[in-house]
């Protein structure tokens, strides 16, 4: 799994003078099936979400409201992204390391996720990481 791997998704949109509508189904609109939806909210300014990469999860995120950026790593090479639509998700493969930063005030950060929470796929270490990612870019 690489950045290549990671990209931006567009959400289908119904447009209404009532207000919008956008629509995300299981493995059709994001490339695997939502086993958890979690929310990032209340956030202070300053504030460093993430910090870590996933073995085997996929994960979706989607600024609700608001704005904040987030940054990806594969051990060989750094993106970034600024999320403030609705309706544009970042699809997150699995073994990328993600930091998320300038939260905007009153920002919700939605997160769609392959798998229930399990704290064995986390990998919380950067050393770690990058030695794996080392291993795997070899
Ligand atoms: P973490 O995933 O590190 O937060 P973030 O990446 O958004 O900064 O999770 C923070 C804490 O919350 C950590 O102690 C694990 C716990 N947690 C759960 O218990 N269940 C969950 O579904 C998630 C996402 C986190």
């Amino acid at each position: 799994m690489s950045l290549k791997d990671c990209k931006l998704i567009e959400l289908p949109i119904i447009h209404d003078c009532r207000g919008n509508l956008t629509i995300i189904e299981s493995a059709r609109h994001i490339p695997f099936e939502i086993k958890r939806v979690y929310y990032l909210y209340d956030v202070p300014g300053g504030s460093i979400r993430g910090g870590h990469a996933h073995k085997k999860l996929h994960q979706f995120i989607v600024s609700m409201s608001g704005s904040f950026d987030i940054i990806l790593n594969d051990g060989l090479e750094e993106t970034s992204f600024h999320l403030n639509r609705s309706y544009l998700g970042l699809y997150i493969s699995p073994m990328i390391w993600r930091d998320l930063n300038n939260f905007s005030t009153g920002s919700v950060c939605m997160i769609l996720a392959s798998d229930f929470y399990d704290e064995s796929d986390y990998i919380r270490s950067l050393d770690d990481f990058n030695k794996m990612a080392l291993i795997r870019h070899e």
